[in-house]
């Protein structure tokens, strides 16, 4: 999931693409580069690692020029090195080229270029793309260079099978850049006097908030003064509406914050109170889903609910399985997108189908969807990225409006989707005539509620921030973790795994706590050296979560407990029944707000995420870019 950018315009190319590709550097960070028409013709200029290489070998060796293409690379086909770093250019070093995205016959493909004695430099898949393009211009009779260029561009991708966001331009035609969309992600910006390319929107907003989304199938001909879209197949025109981004560029900033991530924990509150405000009247009496094209008639006809997701959007899937299990009382299953894609899942017609996606861009997510459409089922999706993919092959999306989300750990998202499922659960509820107006209001307070109990969560010197550091503190070198919980408390502990995991290198593990005795209790030791976190807030399955602690400490092993804040048992930073050593169920309590069940959920995220966050930052991680991992999943 590489993000590519490409620019033409007035100013300094390369500090345009620097700018844009450290707005992209989430999407993979093993090398970066840029392509750079300058007086004498295209210079080329790669880092291996981070773009911050690139910057320094930038800013010693500058490169001038107006006309650009740059690559920040996640990589798939080739071991990280500047050799297969990107952009990438033909064996005569006329075309040069930028690919997010796998191409699946690259192989087939460079066996007969290399029978037409081509020359390869790299073991990757895109080095194909740059050699098929000079091969198609100079095989073409086409006067006019620019069209030249687009009808081998065009040529080239119709040999291409997989996925791939491109960037294309060529030494002997100076003005232009081609940009081409097939399942990866790409917008143009349009500017005044310049115009560029992006994998993402937060990479355009220095230059303009105007925007061209790209469809797939879709190239633009971009030149300072004018941009036209076509066919990727015909070169037919197509006319496209251009969308205003009115997010704020800071949005995308850390500001005073050390990491993306931490960043993003604290705007969770605003994030649910925009949301409860975009979605429901002043009263909190009714909600309007405004961006579902379905009839109440086609929402009440819904008997069956199926879920499809990835990652951490998975496990805000789970929680909105309870929630619409229990309003509107419908069945509901849930499957990652990767499993469903290829499971041919036997759906009802009367079953609604929603894929949750923050990016909008995850490739098993998209092939899920076409697969429900297959299936001839209306699809409503929960995504946070307007204009991205997944919200163009919806039959309804409601929109988080978290914002730019930078952090590859997700968080602020995971808890707006939490959201947004209780919003769309309550709709169908009130649809279905089984919550009146009081209700109604009663639950969205309470929603309301839960935004200003994250702030005091979040607080410095609350009791939840105090005890997240001295656990993190506790636990921070150990190399194995468990996650228990049971109903709502199960989703959050498999999120609260997955975020140690992903962002601390801990293998952590998340489990149904009455999973425990069935084996995983197997690794609690006398050395407790696999410590447990147990999301044990107040509710009907209180009880047996204390059981599942206790047997964990009888094994010898560690509990970390998140509990509720007026929890009796808590004394002394653990809890305990007694003032027996016995009597300890947990060595370290981390106090939450109570709340009710269907809202513990958004207290055990920002416990789990400060927990997290604070075992990576005391382990030296590299919080916002974890090794190995990149933020959207656009290949499969
Ligand atoms: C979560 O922290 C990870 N970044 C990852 O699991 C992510 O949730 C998953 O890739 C799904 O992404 P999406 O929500 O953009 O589809």
């Amino acid at each position: 999931m590489c993000g590519i950018v490409g620019y033409i315009g007035k100013e300094s190319a390369v500090s345009v693409l620097e700018n844009g590709l450290s707005r992209l550097e989430y999407r993979g960070y093993d090398s970066a580069g840029v392509a750079i028409r300058n007086g004498g013709g295209i210079e080329l200029r790669r880092a291996l690692g981070k773009l911050q290489a690139l910057k320094d070998s930038l800013r010693d060796e500058p490169i001038d020029g107006h006309l650009g293409i740059g690559h920040t690379r996640w990589a798939t086909h080739g071991v990280p090195s500047e050799n297969n770093s990107h952009p990438h250019r033909d064996a005569s070093e006329r075309v040069f080229v930028c690919h997010n995205g796998i191409i699946e016959n690259y192989s087939e493909l460079k066996a007969q270029l290399q029978a037409e004695g081509v020359q390869f430099r790299t073991q990757t898949d895109t080095e194909v793309v740059p050699n098929l393009v000079a091969k198609y211009f100079d095989a073409s009779a086409e006067e006019n260079p620019v069209e030249r260029l687009a009808q081998a561009v065009r040529d080239a991708c119709a040999r291409l099978r997989g996925t791939f966001g491109l960037t294309v331009i060529h030494n002997d035609v100076p003005d232009v850049l081609i940009a081409a969309r097939w399942k990866s992600p790409l917008v143009v910006g349009l500017g005044v006097g310049e115009n560029m390319c992006a994998s993402d929107i937060p990479a355009i907003l220095p230059i303009t908030r105007r925007v061209i989304l790209l469809d797939d199938g879709e190239m633009a001909i971009i030149k300072s003064d004018s941009v036209e879209v076509c066919d990727l197949d015909d070169g037919k025109k197509r006319h496209k509406a251009v969308e205003r981004i009115d997010w704020d560029e800071t949005q995308a900033e850390k500001g005073a914050f050390p990491h993306f991530m931490l960043k993003e924990i604290h705007e969770q509150p605003q994030v649910l109170e925009r949301l409860l405000s975009r979605y429901t009247n002043p009263a909190r009496t009714h909600i309007h889903l405004d961006n579902i094209s379905l009839s109440n008639e086609q929402l009440l006809g819904v008997r069956r609910i199926f879920i499809q997701a990835c990652g951490t959007s998975w496990h805000a899937g789970l929680i909105g399985k309870y929630l619409l299990e229990r309003l509107p009382i419908l069945a509901v299953d849930i499957d990652t997108s990767s499993e469903f894609r290829y499971r041919n899942a036997v759906l009802s017609p009367d079953t609604l189908v929603i894929a949750i996606s923050q990016s909008g861009e995850t490739e098993d997510t998209k092939a899920g969807i076409e697969e429900a459409r297959s299936k001839g089922l209306k699809v409503i999706s929960v995504v946070n990225v307007p204009g991205s993919a997944i919200t163009r092959m919806s039959d309804g999306v409601v929109y988080i409006n978290a914002g730019p989300e930078i952090s590859v750990a997700s968080t602020k998202a995971y808890t707006a989707q939490i959201a947004a499922l209780y919003l769309l659960s309550l709709r169908l509820g009130e649809l279905h005539g089984l919550i009146d107006e009081a209700r109604m209001q009663r639950r969205l307070e309470k929603l309301g509620q839960t935004a200003q109990m994250m702030e005091r969560m979040l607080a410095p010197g609350s009791p939840t921030n105090d005890a997240v550091h001295i656990a993190a503190q506790a636990i921070k070198d150990t190399e194995n973790a468990l996650f228990i919980g049971r109903g709502f408390g199960y989703p959050s502990a498999l999120e609260g795994a997955l975020k140690l995991k992903e962002i601390s290198y801990i293998h952590a593990e998340g489990y149904p706590a009455g999973e425990l005795k069935h084996g995983p209790l197997a690794l609690i030791d006398k050395e407790r050296r696999t410590p447990v976190v147990a999301i044990a807030t107040s509710g009907v399955v209180y009880e047996k979560m204390l059981s599942n602690m206790q047997e964990v400490r009888t094994r010898g092993g560690r509990v970390i407990a998140i509990v509720g804040e007026n929890n009796p048992h808590i004394a002394n930073g653990c809890l305990r029944t007694g003032a027996h050593e016995d009597d300890i169920i947990a060595d370290y309590v981390i106090p939450v707000p109570e709340l009710t069940e269907s809202f513990a959920p958004f207290m055990h995220a920002v416990a789990l995420q400060l927990l997290s966050y604070h075992i990576a930052v005391a382990r030296g991680k590299e919080v916002d870019q974890p090794r190995n991992l990149a933020k959207s999943v656009t290949v499969e």
